[in-house]
């Protein structure tokens, strides 16, 4: 059975890609610090698929505890590296937290792989990195644009970090670099799913939460945009299937089927919603009202960006099938199931 190292994978997308891995047999090693994550998600983890992974509570910044994690866990077979730090608006108060929290770990990472003689990573990156795009629907060759915040910088970085390393020494390593749109939605099950801390970010669990009634009211960041309806346009895409893509991607490089050792794909439905139609097919589909209101542009967001998903869909093989209704029922149920869960407590 082959060994998988997720890290940051009590984390939302992390999650839903054990699930996946271990759906189709993979042996999942965890690694987290929990700072953004709580360990009761390896309980949903277990009731879904019927198996427990390994967990060690590490800092990916923490060289000599990774090192010791490599040598306890041998032949790992490929590394899916999603432990970072996420929130755009505190990358811009703590800079310095976002560089070392998730340049260091991956210059970590990418040191102890052939000293531990593992080859296979698939590194988390995002549509941020191409900014507003002159063409829509973007494709992996569009132009990197000049990033927006620390966060956005680190991916970048990151990305630029994979490349060196691996053009200085080909034969130790493959990569494959996804680039994710807005990952929404849930497990069907309902077991897992989003959780921030504290006051979400991202849109879904706002209207999630607000639903719930924990928050009074969305806010809706501008509709003086130039889109259909004045709001910003996103590709939303089903978390399980941005995880699938996953399972994918590690199998690929296990076989041996990359064509470089450096490939990029865009992890997207290559369909655009602006947040009107997003908060209106919510309320649709879970027949609802959601309070809301229009508020001025949040700094340094993109008017509209959706994916070009094809280079994904011919190589890998891989398409996102989930429709935005399903998607946005999964949210809700995954927030009913957590207040059940609360009052239980
Ligand atoms: N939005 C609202 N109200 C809210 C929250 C969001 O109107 O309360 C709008 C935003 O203005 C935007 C859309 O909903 O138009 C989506 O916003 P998100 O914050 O959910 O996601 P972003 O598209 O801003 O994504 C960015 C980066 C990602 C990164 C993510 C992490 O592009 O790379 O933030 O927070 F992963």
């Amino acid at each position: 059975m082959a060994k998988v190292l997720v890290t940051g994978g009590t984390g939302y997308i992390g999650s839903h890609t054990v699930v996946e891995l271990q759906n189709e047999g993979f042996e999942v090693i965890i690694i987290d610090n929990l700072s953004n994550s709580n360990i009761d998600v390896l309980n949903g983890i277990e009731k879904i698929t019927g198996v427990r992974p390994a967990f060690e509570n590490i800092d990916c910044v923490d060289y000599v505890s990774m090192d010791k994690m490599f040598e306890k866990y041998n032949d790992i077979d490929a590394i899916i590296h999603f432990a970072a730090s996420k929130a755009v608006g505190e990358s811009v108060e703590k800079p310095l937290l976002y560089y070392r929290n998730n340049l260091v770990s991956l210059i970590n990472m990418l040191q102890l792989m052939p000293i531990h003689k593992v080859k296979n990573f698939v590194f988390s990156s995002s549509c941020t990195v191409y900014g507003q795009p002159d063409i829509l629907p973007v494709t992996e060759s569009a132009p990197i644009k000049p990033a927006l915040s620390p966060y956005g910088n680190t991916k970048q970085i990151g990305e630029e970090i994979i490349r060196d390393t691996i053009h200085a020494n080909p034969s130790a390593y493959n990569s494959i670099i996804l680039r994710y749109f807005n990952p929404i939605g849930a497990h069907p099950s309902a077991e897992i799913g989003e959780l921030p801390n504290g006051v979400p970010n991202n849109l879904l669990p706002f209207v999630t939460q607000t639903a719930i009634g924990i928050r009074k009211q969305l806010s809706v960041f501008g509709d003086d945009y130039n889109t259909p309806d004045g709001s910003c346009i996103r590709d939303y895409i089903h978390v399980v299937d941005l995880a699938k893509a996953h399972v994918i991607a590690v199998k690929r490089m296990i076989e041996e089927k990359n064509s470089s050792n450096v490939e990029i794909f865009n992890l997207g439905t290559g369909r655009g919603l602006s947040v009107l139609e997003i908060l209106r097919t919510f309320e649709k589909v879970n027949n609802l009202k959601l309070p809301y209101k229009i508020v001025g542009r949040r700094e340094g967001d993109i008017e509209k960006v959706w994916a070009d998903p094809t280079y994904a869909n011919e190589v890998l093989g891989w398409k996102a099938t989930e429709t935005v209704e399903e998607t946005l029922r999964s949210a809700w149920a995954w927030e009913q199931n957590l207040a059940k869960r609360s009052k239980e407590e």
